[in-house]
């Protein structure tokens, strides 16, 4: 069975599940744009750190607010790009001739990300710096402030449209974190906006919903995927409330 697509009235639907298995659901061709935020496997020094609870990974120091857990975060880098290669193949599959893929990473997974982009039959254009102001500075090391959007096309692009830029500042900001690994909503407005008024976006990875609220902010329509009940039940409730 077909998922049905977003629609003026509802410009954002929030599907709960595993992202290949709702990926076989969509037809093919529809997409102009494609944001994914998977689940880095990244972060800690260690195997033992990478398998960790994202919990402790991804939220040190003197946090208060707790967020739920989420799982698939702890791929080794082979079977980290064995399984974003197959993903990308079925995002080029739903994606129009000429469509936008951004895939987010971090500078562990750069390399195995702009892989796997290639693998999944994406022709690979280049990589984003989002930069993180207030990152954490550490003694004698380059402070890890940015954050990556790998992107390529499906095939050949028309060079139409406004010039964007090659990065993107914008700091976390607790009111706006509604997740562990959660992206500015500003980030994602400013994503968004490379396809016109009411392109099509799909973020297979939507954690709290912030490219649904973002395309909803921006007069976009959007597909989001989460697996997690917890978060998908965020996502809609964002999603609503900027619709209202
Ligand atoms: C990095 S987070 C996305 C955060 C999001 N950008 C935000 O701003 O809230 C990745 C999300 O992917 C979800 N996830 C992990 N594996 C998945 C899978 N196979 N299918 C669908 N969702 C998955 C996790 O539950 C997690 O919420």
């Amino acid at each position: 069975m077909r998922t049905d697509l977003p629609t003026e009235t509802e410009p954002v639907r929030v599907i709960e599940g595993e992202s290949l298995g709702a990926l076989l659901e969509l037809p093919d061709g529809v997409f102009d744009l494609i944001l994914n935020d998977p689940p880095y496997s990244s972060g800690g020094f260690t195997r033992a750190d990478r398998q960790g609870d994202v919990s402790a990974k991804y939220q040190q120091g003197g946090t208060k607010r707790k967020y739920p857990t989420f799982k698939g975060d702890s791929r080794d880098q082979r079977a980290y790009r064995y399984w974003s290669a197959l993903w990308l193949i079925q995002c080029l599959r739903v994606s129009k001739p000429g469509a936008i893929c951004g895939v987010f990473t971090d500078w562990r997974q750069l390399p195995v990300t702009v892989d796997a982009l290639q693998a999944g039959g994406w022709v690979y254009r280049g990589i984003v710096v989002w930069h993180k102001p207030g990152a954490r500075p550490a003694q004698g090391r380059f402070a890890n402030a940015c954050e990556f959007l790998v992107w390529g096309t499906n095939g050949g692009r028309a060079l139409a449209g406004s010039p964007f830029p090659g990065h993107f500042s914008h700091a976390v900001k607790q009111p706006d974190k509604h997740h562990l690994t959660g992206k500015p909503t500003a980030l994602m407005q400013d994503l968004v906006r490379v396809v016109p008024p009411g392109g099509l976006v799909l973020d297979c990875f939507a954690g709290s919903g912030t490219t649904g609220v973002a395309a909803a902010l921006e007069g976009r329509r959007a597909v989001l995927i989460e697996e997690s009940a917890e978060y998908a039940a965020i996502a809609r409730q964002r999603v609503a409330g900027v619709l209202v």
